[in-house]
């Protein structure tokens, strides 16, 4: 008989306990369901550091003193990182021909717009809108600031390089590679006309300290996302984003995300291409209770 060895296994216990540690950590909950997975992916790091089973990575992850850096390494491990440029084009329609146009001329005076791609994987997402608005090409003697950010370095560091192959433009029509991105060895390399209107940061969504430094934004775009978090996790972050948007700001979900038992704090705006969230109250005050 061949013999295997068995692989490293979680038990019951120790799944719970690292599972609630990640949880608190970034609200990304793994249900009973998923405990392969962090066997899986968790198993890698247990032999990486030598350690002699979940128990002691665990205690790891709690006490040692490289735990930040090892959370932060897991969280590449564990978060999924799918996006592609010109993403759910109706939106983004609904976003250059209503939602700017209404927002330029609330801010005529100021000149200023500021957009937050939050949960920005690669940075498909903040260069499509910032190539939109380039396009739009009616922002002469504005300031415009596109920030993008994620949980994961790894991601992180793909955006800020800016080089995509051809994953990425599954959805993007050929005058927008054309116009935007030369080609290079390892891939397309976005120009910096997009790239200068776009600063990429690592950040938690769940970092209460970090999302007080962002100051207010026009736009959240926040699509595909929180379709990872449980309802806690939900309401914790959407309250964020209200916090965060001007009064009269516009947020954007994913296709398939709403903010159905979450939030009231938001208005439901029937545009001509989309349905977005709108926040009416223009007092600055927070999430009424
Ligand atoms: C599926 S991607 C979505 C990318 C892009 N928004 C889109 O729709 O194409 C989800 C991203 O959310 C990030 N994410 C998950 N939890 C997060 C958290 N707590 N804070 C910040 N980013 C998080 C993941 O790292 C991942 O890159």
């Amino acid at each position: 008989m061949p013999y295997f060895e068995p692989e490293l296994q979680l038990t019951e216990e120790e799944f719970r306990l690292i599972r609630d540690l990640i949880y608190n950590h970034c609200g990304l909950f793994f249900d009973d369901d998923s405990k392969y997975l962090l066997d899986r992916r968790l198993g890698q790091r247990v032999a990486h550091h030598n350690l002699s089973g979940f128990r002691e990575y665990y205690q790891f992850l709690k006490y040692d003193r490289r735990r930040d850096e090892e959370i932060a390494d897991i969280m590449d491990l564990l978060t999924t990182n799918e996006t592609y440029f010109f993403r759910e084009a109706f939106q983004l329609k609904a976003f250059t021909d209503e939602i700017i146009p209404e927002v330029m001329k609330l801010k005529q005076r100021e000149r200023t717009l500021r957009i937050w791609s939050a949960g920005c994987s690669t940075g498909e997402e903040p260069y499509t809108i910032a190539m939109l608005l380039l396009e739009m090409g009616c922002f002469h003697g504005w300031r415009i600031e596109i920030v993008g950010s994620d949980i994961s370095h790894r991601v992180v560091q793909h955006a800020r390089k800016g080089i995509y192959t051809k994953a990425s433009f599954r959805a993007t029509d050929e005058r927008y590679l054309k116009r935007f991105f030369t080609e290079t060895d390892e891939g397309y390399r976005i120009c910096d006309e997009v790239r200068e209107l776009v600063t990429i940061s690592q950040m938690n969504l769940f970092d209460a300290n970090r999302l007080a430094l962002l100051g207010k934004m026009d736009v959240i775009f926040c699509r595909n996302v929180i379709i990872y978090f449980d309802q806690t996790s939900k309401k914790r972050v959407i309250e964020s984003f209200y916090n965060t948007l001007r009064g009269g700001g516009y947020l954007l979900l994913g296709h398939s995300e709403s903010l159905m038992n979450l939030s009231t704090a938001f208005a439901l705006k029937h545009l001509k291409n989309d349905m977005v969230y709108q926040k009416t109250d223009t007092t600055g005050g927070g999430v009424p209770k």
